[in-house]
């Protein structure tokens, strides 16, 4: 849903308040953060979507990276999950298994349990994890952290919602787009160390609000504007062209939509590269804010653990918005 809807949804809510949560709705946080026991803080998320790709064990990967993400976000240590899952009894409980085993597969490299679950028969498969981790307090990294002069990171390309899409629609095949499905896969567990490590001042992970909407939530709460380079931000080279025909799934024009005034774009910019950064994502990157001095060695260390496509993508200034150059 978009943020519009989801608002409206939310309406009201708000006075069901309790001061044991750190953040909540309110700020667009990865995931919910509730104080319990001294520093320690409770980080909890759920995410769960339907098959981006035909393989059900690489479906089970890639949205269990995707529900540990917002845990690495907010640079927490996840430690057990549930099972969510939607499926067709027609499809055969072989297909259940075999994206189980991929869920399960991600979830011993993430080095958490997957201890139980729920399952509702229902016409379209869905899959994810609900996550449950901590995080000291003064080791968590929310969206609002970010400083003037800070520089800004993204950790995965771009192209997972235009790419996927046009799998679903079957104008490329699984093997063409291996390049994204890779970095679907990829955990973001590494890169968040990196940044602990480093001492990022905020964090996002990339999904459904496309690379400009997640920005956005992290230079509203950091009360910022940031300054995006489009020439240095990570794009799949087959994600453009399908981009610049508008074949972005419709997430992303709700993506345009709600950031109109928000977002300037400098004019002659290839218009497929503007899209791919408004395009819904599925299991992203994470963009990082983080001192400028220490950017470059992070970005070395980033591509050394395997973040190939990591760059510096732009950097925050006084003020409010973004401007694409
Ligand atoms: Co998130
Ligand atoms: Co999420
Ligand atoms: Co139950």
């Amino acid at each position: 849903m978009s943020p519009v809807e989801l608002g409206k949804a939310l309406e009201g809510l708000d006075k069901y308040r309790d001061e044991r949560v750190v953040l909540g709705f309110k700020t667009a946080d990865d995931a919910s953060v509730f104080r319990f026991n001294g520093d320690l803080l409770l980080l909890q998320t759920l995410d769960f979507f339907t098959p981006v790709v035909d393989d059900p064990y690489l479906f089970g990967q890639i949205s269990a990276a995707n529900s540990l993400s917002d845990i690495y976000a907010m640079g927490g240590e996840p430690l057990t999950a549930l099972n969510v899952v939607c499926f067709p009894k027609k499809l055969g409980m072989d297909v259940l298994n075999e994206i189980l085993k991929g869920g399960m597969e991600k979830a011993f490299e993430a080095g958490i349990v997957i201890a139980g679950g729920h399952t509702v028969d229902d016409e379209e498969p869905k899959y994810g994890l609900s996550v449950v981790g901590v995080v000291k307090k003064e080791e968590m990294i929310s969206n609002g952290g970010a400083k003037e002069g800070d520089v800004l990171i993204l950790t995965k390309p771009l192209g997972s919602g235009v790419l996927t899409t046009a799998l679903k629609k079957g104008t490329k095949s699984e093997s063409e787009i291996s390049e994204i499905i890779e970095a679907m896969v990829q955990l973001n567990k590494d890169a968040s160390l990196i940044m602990k490590r480093y001492g990022a001042t905020a964090c996002t992970d990339v999904t459904g609000f496309g690379f400009l909407g997640h920005l956005s939530e992290m230079t509203r709460a950091s009360s910022l504007r940031a300054v995006v380079n489009s020439k240095s931000v990570p794009i799949l080279d087959e994600a453009i062209p399908l981009c610049r025909e508008w074949k972005m799934p419709g997430g992303s024009f709700e993506n345009i939509e709600f950031l109109r005034d928000y977002v300037e774009v400098e004019k002659g910019i290839d218009e497929g590269v503007i899209n791919a950064l408004y395009d819904a994502q599925t299991s992203g990157g994470l963009i990082i804010a983080i001192s400028e001095g220490k950017s470059k060695k992070m970005v070395e260390d980033l591509k050394k653990a395997g973040y190939n496509y990591s760059s510096v993508v732009g950097f925050l200034e006084k003020g409010s918005g973004i401007l694409v150059k």
